[in-house]
Formats: C-alpha cells, structure tokens, sequence
C-alpha cells in the first residue's frame, strides 16, 4: 500500500464514534465492582485475601483512579501530541489529507477518552467520599518512547514515534476489553470500557496503515536504524516498575500492620510478568507489525528474536 491508496474512515467516524454516538455514564451505587479483580491481582492473592479481605473496595477504587490516571496521561500526552502534529503536517513523514483528516478524528477521540476517563473520576470520588492517593505522574511510554528516540538520528524520530505510537495504540485494544467482558463489574464502567474499545479499532487499524506506508518506502538503511532500538523500546514499555511502585504506595496507604504490609509486597513481587514472548502483550504488538508489515524485514525478525515466540 501507497500514501495514495489511503482509504479515509471519515463516515464510519461520522456514524460510530463515541462522542457522536454515546451519551453520559453515570455510576451505579451498587454492590457490583468498580475495578475488576483481574486488573488488580493484588486482592487475588492469598496473603490479602486471608488477611484483609474487607480493604478489597479501597483498593479497587484506587486501582481505578490510576487507571484513569494512565488513561489521561496516555491519550493527552502521548497518541494526541502525535496524531495532532499528523493532522497539521508538522511531522517529518508527510502523509495526504485523507490521512491527516483521520489524524484528527484520533485527537477528537482521545481527548474525549481522557475528559470521560476525568468524568469517571470525579462521579467516583463522589460516590465513594475516597480521594486518590498519590497518582504517578508519567506511564511507561513517558520513558521509553523518549529513550528509543534519543538513539536515531533527527530526521528518523518522528517515524520512530510513529511506529512506538503504533504499538502503544494496538496493545491497548485487548488490555481494554478484558474490562468489558467482566460480569462482576458495574455496568458503567464496563460501557466506558466498551466506549472506548469501538472507537480504539479505529485506531489501531490507522496507526497500522500509516505505519505500513511509511515502512514501504523507507530506505532499507533507516530501517535498519530504527529496527534496532525496538527491544530499546519494548524492554521500557513492557516493564513493571510503575505499576509496582503504585502497589507499593497503595500498600503503605492500607490501615494494617507493618508485618502485613510486607507480606503483601512480597505478593506484588511476584505478580510481574517476564519480558519476553510470555508477556501478555506480547500477541497485540507481534500483530501490528504483522499488520505494518514491519516483520516481513528481516532486521525487524532479527531485532525481535528475544521477543518471538
Ligand atoms: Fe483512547
Ligand atoms: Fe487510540
């Protein structure tokens, strides 16, 4: 595929885009979950569970305010700077305004992600009277997309970020939808999950294409370039430190005792998953540089060795 063969999604925008479509959620007060217990393995495990099982809820509900938090620092600070500079062709891959035009649906869609993802917030402070605790201020890709793009030359940075963009926008899909099958879970939060799914199909087919384009007709020695620094990328991407040093405060936040609170960080210690093909984003990112065609070159399969299964 060339830039020219660009189809736009502009009607199926037009027809199904949540913020044309939906109308507010609002939160149930019921006995129903606010997070759901997969998403927080923390209360899953057998020093919680035999121990404190009555802080479940605390814990959920912070679960989601960093969830939320993630949502809002991920679709503002990262796939919103990068779509938006698409969209006004101030980005070094040009693209044609069919392209640009759908770039600017994916900002209009993430800042809407970001406002209910705010929404939620606050309807759940207010339900539940349980301010936040320390929030973290960055993601993982606030590092790792930084880090892969200060070992390129200038002129491959904003396709690096494009194809780090790219990965970032098609792992999310699955991650998301987890939440949305959840029985236990309220059925707003699950609707805002289901919300933001639909629109993210969208996405991460235009975050494919437009990779794919640019990948066809990059030069075989910037490929190579920027094939290197993927495990870069990836190995900051898939880490667990954030996520880790959040339980850890949540933890500290719990009325239990010092014992206790060491017996749950030892739990959260185990919860971190390998970095390598058995991560469970692993399957969502093999797919879209399946869909890029990035792994038809073979310094993508080569930099990806570690990573296939
Ligand atoms: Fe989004
Ligand atoms: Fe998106």
């Amino acid at each position: 595929m060339n830039a020219l063969d660009y189809r736009s999604f502009a009607d199926s925008w037009e027809e199904r885009a949540t913020i044309r479509t939906r109308p507010r959620r609002r939160l149930e007060d019921d006995q129903r979950l606010i997070y759901p217990l997969s998403r927080q393995p923390l209360v899953l495990s057998a020093t919680f569970q035999r121990a404190c099982p009555h802080l479940r809820d605390f814990v959920l509900v912070q679960s989601l305010y960093k969830f939320i938090n993630d949502v809002v620092i991920f679709e503002t600070e990262i796939v919103d700077r990068t779509a938006r500079r698409i969209a006004k062709d101030r980005f070094t891959v040009r693209f044609p305004f069919a392209c640009r035009y759908d770039a600017m649906t994916v900002v209009v869609d993430e800042d809407y992600h970001a406002l209910v993802a705010m929404d939620f917030l606050q309807q759940t402070i207010a339900l539940t009277g349980l301010e936040p605790i320390a929030l973290p201020t960055e993601i993982e890709l606030s590092r790792a997309i930084p880090t892969a793009l200060a070992q390129v030359p200038e002129t491959l940075r904003d396709a690096l970020e494009l194809i780090c963009v790219g990965i970032a926008e098609n792992t999310l899909t699955d991650d998301v939808a987890a939440f949305a099958r959840d029985d236990t879970v309220k059925p707003s939060v699950k609707g805002l999950m289901a919300d933001h799914l639909l629109d993210e199909g969208r996405h991460s087919s235009f975050w494919a294409r437009l990779t794919r384009i640019y990948w066809q007709a990059a030069p075989e020695v910037d490929r190579q370039m920027i094939a290197q620094v993927l495990p870069v990328f990836l190995g900051q991407y898939l880490t667990n430190d954030i996520q880790q040093a959040f339980d850890f405060n949540l933890i500290e936040a719990l009325p239990v005792s010092e014992t206790l609170r060491q017996s749950l960080r030892e739990e959260v210690l185990g919860l971190a998953y390998p970095i390598n093909h058995q991560h469970p984003l692993l399957g969502n990112i093999l797919r879209f540089f399946r869909s890029s065609s990035m792994l038809e070159s073979p310094c993508v399969q080569e930099a990806l060795r570690g990573y296939l299964p």
